[in-house]
């Protein structure tokens, strides 16, 4: 089979590398990919934003499966332009990434089906938001309507940031027009899960449990970021937890969204808090999370070829997923700086430390070939040093020690991946 990925980041990087295994593809291309991917797959000079340019390329080369690892084109609706041609595509139409691209839209197909979230109320008049969160409960939680690359949701512990919060999403529109509509939300206290899933329109199987960190600095200091590492189980997922988000949220989540005439096909990543009342959902992403995807599918033993196959053809309910019981952690290596200003273009070095390691993995996220084929930098997010271990302890001594294999000037990273493991 002829394989196309759309993205450039650590998880179309693990997708790739879980494609290569299967023994049912024959070629894989990346549009745009990045050094590391170029290694399993061949990368094309396509962004992934360039719908009419990706449908005519898979047109062809003849490509039999499209994979879309990215939120930007699946909200943009890519997974239309792909089928209006006839070509068969793994990801939610336009009319169901909006489960991922509207805030006010999820809260109210929660609200509608029963699903448990956090209270809410949604404005699209600032001055009525603002007279709101004048008299609400505090700590409150803002959420900007639409994406704001990660950075739309505000949590204000003083009703002073509350007022501030609502005048820049609104009124100074900080996320342009993600902004016209606000999400006003009780403010929630647990631990928080991600649980990733393969959807075929009606049946729903769940991967695996995540936990993400999403601050920049040790501590859970710093800016928020795209995701700093993780690991896979979360300790804090219990068959209890379980046995609940299958009865009222996972299953309820797919039917709901197929009788708004919406049905959802592709990953749904569940963003869930886990409250003293319960589990409790904070978001829906409508695709793998990044880096989820790195320590989930290294753990999953079915061929990704047939899963993405079941879900496209809807027969999602003939296929049983099954994961290894190793755990795997993922320690990100960030440019410093990042999430704001860092450098770009910095050699890296060590690569050849990972060939013929199985347990250990080095997924590129920000990487690019300079033009004298040396690895440089290329982006905040940088690497994702992965390994397997016996147990989360083992698999996060692993992912550290390599995260010594590689060098560059700018190497950021946490050095408290997984210590919640200890707690648990
Ligand atoms: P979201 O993009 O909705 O997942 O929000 C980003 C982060 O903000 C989440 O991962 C949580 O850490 C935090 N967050 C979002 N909503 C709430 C809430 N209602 N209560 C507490 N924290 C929240
Ligand atoms: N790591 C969180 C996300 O992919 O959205």
């Amino acid at each position: 089979m002829r394989i196309l990925v759309v993205g450039s980041g650590g998880r179309e990087h693990v997708i790739c590398w879980k494609l290569a295994q299967s023994p049912k593809t024959e070629k894989i291309y990346c549009a745009p990919g990045n050094a590391g991917i170029s290694e399993v797959a061949e990368c094309v000079p396509i962004g992934a934003m360039e719908f009419e340019k990706l449908a005519a390329f898979a047109e062809e080369k003849k490509i039999d499966l499209t994979i879309v690892g990215m939120d930007d084109p699946l909200i943009g609706g890519i997974v239309d332009v792909f089928e209006a041609k006839g070509l068969r595509v793994f990801g939610p139409r336009k009319n169901a990434a909006v489960i991922e691209g509207s805030k006010a839209f999820s809260k109210e197909l929660m609200k509608k089906y029963h699903i448990p979230t956090a209270q809410y109320e949604t404005f699209t008049d600032p001055e009525a938001a603002l007279e709101y969160v004048k008299t609400c409960k505090i700590p409150v939680v803002l959420k900007a309507d639409g994406p704001a690359l990660g950075k739309g949701v505000l949590i204000c512990m003083t009703r002073d940031e509350a007022v501030a919060g609502i005048n820049q999403i609104m009124v100074e529109r900080k996320f342009g027009a993600s902004g016209d509509k606000v999400v006003v939300e009780e403010f929630m206290t647990g631990r928080e899960v991600s649980v990733l899933s393969f959807v075929d329109g009606k049946t729903i199987r769940i991967m695996a449990s995540a936990q993400d960190h999403k601050r920049a600095k040790d501590g859970d200091q710093g800016l928020n970021t795209g995701g700093m590492g993780n690991f896979s189980p979360s300790p804090f997922y219990t068959e209890e937890v379980d046995a609940f988000c299958r009865e009222h949220i996972y299953q309820r989540t797919v039917d709901a969204m197929a009788a708004e005439g919406r049905p959802f096909t592709g990953v749904i990543f569940f963003g869930l808090m886990l409250t003293p009342d319960g589990p409790k959902v904070l978001e829906y992403n409508a695709r793998f999370g990044d880096p989820e995807a790195q320590v989930v599918l290294p753990r999953m033993k079915n061929d990704l070829v047939d899963v993405v196959e079941a879900c496209v053809d809807g027969k999602l309910d003939q296929v049983e997923l099954e994961f290894r019981d190793e755990a795997c952690v993922c320690v990100v290596l960030a440019s410093d700086g990042y999430p704001l200003a860092y450098e770009k273009g910095v050699p890296m070095y060590g690569f050849e430390k990972f060939k013929g390691k199985e347990d250990y993995m080095c997924f590129h996220a920000g990487t690019k070939f300079d033009g004298n084929g040396q690895i440089v930098t290329n982006g905040g997010r940088v690497l994702g040093i992965t390994a397997l271990g016996a147990d989360l302890k083992e698999a996060r001594r692993k992912a550290y020690e390599a995260t010594d294999w590689i060098d560059f000037r700018t190497k950021y990273m946490r050095h408290d991946i997984g210590k919640a493991i200890d707690e648990a």
